[in-house]
């Protein structure tokens, strides 16, 4: 089993990213071979200033690796340290129909009314998406919900490609469902998800949060005057409530129901004190490591280097062999 993964660089991640996609990856590292890499390539879909894309990408790779993705087991690397995500898409752009990409609903979310004004790489995303995940012959690829559509394209395009040149080149990456993730939702709003782009610096917990700053959110974070009660289809309705308790339940890797079990017919007063004390000793030791890489940049782009070199070792052989299946060796 090979996965593949990207994560778009963005800063600033929050305790809704981590507790989601990131904490997924740390475990799988240490049960498949996998390979996890900052999406800065597709970044591109949207103008953002140089310095701040180099800034995402920095944040992002610290942020993972504070969070613990070990650079020794996962290879770690960003998409534009390896020319050969871009080479394969080029390549594979002869394979994947207008159609096809129409029909995204990413693209038509994101274009909204003006496509004219939309970038052609918006266009491509999901072909660039086809061959970050091809190149390495991924036998999965962890999706959500939101990206399930992109990895169903990679299996068409792979699919033609082979057929169109008669090879058995590229693996069709199945889809890796894990577990749910935990969805987070905003301290100041549980029908909203938690989200770096919220006004309001109050409704997330962000890694580099001090303690005193997390118990602060967490005191203040909405809730309803009731008492906790003891099943969880009585939350129903009560979404900060309920979201509450799934923070609390994905911290300590138990079942809502069992928290519930333990804090049934106490208030808020009682429970978001216990909550403080876990999200400030689960992000202590990450707010650390964060802080030793903002005084050592170098370590880190010493450790991307190394990730992007082994990377485009694996990546070589497959795409010296999609030239060669398309005639252009
Ligand atoms: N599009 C993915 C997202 O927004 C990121 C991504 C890019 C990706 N290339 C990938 C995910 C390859 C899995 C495999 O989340």
């Amino acid at each position: 089993m090979r996965v593949v993964s990207g994560i778009q660089p963005t800063g600033n991640l929050h305790l809704g990213n981590y507790l989601g996609a990131i904490r997924r990856w740390v475990r799988m590292q240490h049960e498949m071979e996998c390979l996890i890499f900052l999406a800065d390539l597709h970044s591109l879909s949207e103008h953002i200033p140089a310095a701040e894309r180099r800034r995402n990408v920095h944040e992002m790779a610290a942020s993972l690796i504070a969070c613990g993705i070990d650079p020794e087991i996962a290879v770690l690397y960003n998409q534009a340290r390896i020319p050969a995500h871009a080479e394969l898409c080029w390549l594979l752009n002869g394979t994947a129909r207008m159609g096809w990409l129409n029909r995204m609903t990413q693209w038509k979310d994101k274009a909204g009314k003006n496509r004219e004004g939309a970038s052609v790489a918006l266009f491509d995303y999901p072909v660039l998406q086809a061959a970050d995940v091809l190149l390495y012959q991924a036998t999965h690829v962890p999706v959500g919900e939101d990206q399930k559509q992109h990895l169903e394209l990679a299996r068409d395009i792979a699919q033609k490609f082979n057929t169109d040149y008669g090879v058995e080149l590229f693996i069709l990456p199945e889809p890796l469902i894990g577990e749910t993730a935990a969805r987070i939702m905003s301290l100041r709003d549980g029908n909203a998800k938690m989200s770096k782009s919220d006004p309001s610096d109050m409704s997330r917990v962000n890694l580099g949060d001090d303690s005193d700053t997390i118990a602060q959110k967490i005191r203040k974070a909405k809730t309803d005057p009731e008492p906790l009660p003891d099943n969880v289809d009585a939350l129903a309705g009560r979404p900060e409530a309920l979201n509450l308790v799934t923070i609390y339940a994905a911290l300590t890797d138990r079942s809502s129901q069992s928290v519930l079990d333990d804090f049934a017919g106490k208030g808020f007063g009682a429970f978001k004190p216990a909550l403080a004390d876990l999200v400030v000793e689960t992000l202590a030791p990450i707010r650390a490591r964060l802080q030793d890489f903002d005084a050592h940049p170098e370590a880190l782009e010493a450790i991307l280097e190394k990730g992007s070199a082994k990377a485009a070792a694996l990546a070589a052989p497959t795409l010296e062999r999609a030239y060669r299946a398309m005639g252009l060796r």
